[in-house]
């Protein structure tokens, strides 16, 4: 009956393999691949009796759970509205970005506000520790500190002390002494987030996991880590920049794709309280190549400023670069304008940037794209209060994006007061703004710049 299932599976990345070996062949991970017990034909092939569990309908709810906030509005806002009593949360971020800082000051916040916060780092001794939150202006904040890697005495303290906050500072330094193999490693990382997971749900202590990420922005350890907490949070922002945002890329108790933006100071972290302000700072003269885009970031509008250069190419095949949006949908979009709009992009150089280190991946940016590129190529300034947004479908149609109305006020109250928009967006107009509703790119190409 049992057909015969793939009995060998990767922990890393779950794929299924017909025998085993060394390294899996989707992820290129070592020893991760393991013999499971073939799927079973049903419960009477399991033999033992089965109990029955209880059923139930989606009428009967329970309180929404419990929150504590820490008065850092960006930090508890990315949460979904404050941390969640006995939730797991991860957070990933390249070394240095400042993972140990923000989770630092959001641990002083918590305790300060009574809850009883730990902080426990496998990087760094109690002394680092201590005088960073001493620059920080912390150093007063009722926070228990620990300097510790060894995942049984951390448990085994935790059990003891149960504080309702505890940071782990990193899971990468964990080790647990069940298992044989060196922190870091797949199964070390993995033991030891599910150890602390299950403590976290069994004795009602949230638990916030520091992670770091390789270059290709994977949590380094296995990918498990982010499916068994119940959010994950990556802190990320450009070197050279001082801007960092905290994003929430699944929660379980609140709204995924929301974000915190902080800037990076001699004291720590300071909030950002209007991102749009700080992304379009650097704006002072209308420039061609610059268009300005009205997004929306998790529930929040934002808007940031899309750069364009566009130079005659000394190669046979032209530069695409790209810093903060996705290069696919740069080709993408410039196809749409050479194939629909007649504007070729052959033999030229394209550069296109996000100001200020934000990265935006709405395709409602698509518009602000195109206009950035338009205007670069044709040397024409868009208008300095000028918003867009819009998606570009392949046939070169503009779709109407989500949100509209917030996208339009957050313009408004920044000083713009024209907006170019996809013809049947929903919306109510917003009084102070002009908003030109346009059916495809070719009559944007008309309208902006001439015949096109
Ligand atoms: P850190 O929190 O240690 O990063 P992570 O834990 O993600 O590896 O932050 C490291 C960087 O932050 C370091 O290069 C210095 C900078 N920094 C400041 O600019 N101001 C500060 O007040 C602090 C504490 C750090
Ligand atoms: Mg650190």
């Amino acid at each position: 009956m049992a057909k015969s299932s793939p009995a060998f599976t990767c922990t890393a990345c779950g794929a299924a393999h017909k025998k085993w070996a060394g390294q899996c062949e989707a992820c290129k991970a070592w020893n991760s691949v393991i013999e499971e017990a073939p799927l079973s034909a049903g419960p009477k092939s399991l033999g033992g009796k089965g109990r029955k569990i209880a059923l139930t309908d989606l009428a009967t709810q329970s309180a929404p759970p419990p929150r504590a906030t820490s008065g850092m509005d960006e930090f508890d806002r990315v949460l979904g509205g404050g941390l969640v009593e006995a939730s797991a949360i991860l957070v990933g971020g390249d070394p240095g970005i400042g993972k140990s800082t923000l989770l630092l000051q959001a641990t002083a916040a918590f305790a300060r506000r009574g809850v009883k916060s730990m902080y426990i780092s496998g990087e760094e001794a109690t002394a680092q520790v201590q005088m960073r939150a001493q620059r920080l202006g912390l150093a007063d904040a009722p926070v228990i500190l620990g300097a510790e890697t060894n995942l049984r005495d951390i448990l085994t303290t935790l059990d003891t002390e149960r504080p309702g906050l505890c940071v782990i500072d990193s899971i990468q330094t964990m080790w647990l002494d069940t298992v044989d193999s060196a922190p870091g490693s797949v199964s070390q990382v993995r033991s030891a987030a599910h150890e602390l997971v299950t403590f976290a749900k069994k004795r009602g202590v949230a638990i916030i996991l520091v992670g770091h990420v390789t270059k290709d922005g994977q949590i380094a350890g296995p990918r498990v880590v982010e499916h068994m907490v119940d959010t994950v949070l990556y802190f990320e922002g450009e070197r050279g920049h001082h801007f960092r945002i905290l994003r929430a890329v699944k929660n379980r108790f609140g709204p995924a794709a929301e974000i915190g933006v902080f800037e990076m100071t001699g004291d720590g972290l300071a909030q950002v309280t209007n991102p749009s302000a700080l992304f379009l700072s650097d704006r002072d003269k209308p420039a061609p190549g610059s268009a300005v885009f009205a997004g929306i970031e998790g529930t929040r509008p934002v808007l940031t400023e899309i750069q364009a250069l566009v130079s005659p190419s000394p190669l046979g095949t032209p530069r695409r670069t790209v810093v903060g949006l996705d290069s696919g949908r740069l080709s993408t979009i410039l196809a749409v304008l050479e194939a629909r709009c007649g504007i070729p992009f052959a033999g030229l150089d394209v550069y296109l940037n996000v100001a200020g280190g934000m990265r935006v991946s709405e395709p409602a940016a698509d518009l602000a794209v195109a206009a950035a590129l338009l205007s670069a190529r044709e040397d024409v300034a868009i208008p300095p209060d000028m918003v867009l947004f819009g998606e570009i479908s392949l046939s070169g149609a503009l779709r109407p994006v989500s949100q509209t109305e917030n996208r339009l006020k957050e313009a408004m109250k920044l000083g713009f007061t024209q907006a170019i928009a996809p013809s049947r967006s929903k919306m109510a107009g917003v009084d102070g703004m002009t908003v030109r509703q346009m059916p495809d790119l070719t009559a944007f190409v008309g309208e902006i710049f001439g015949a096109g």
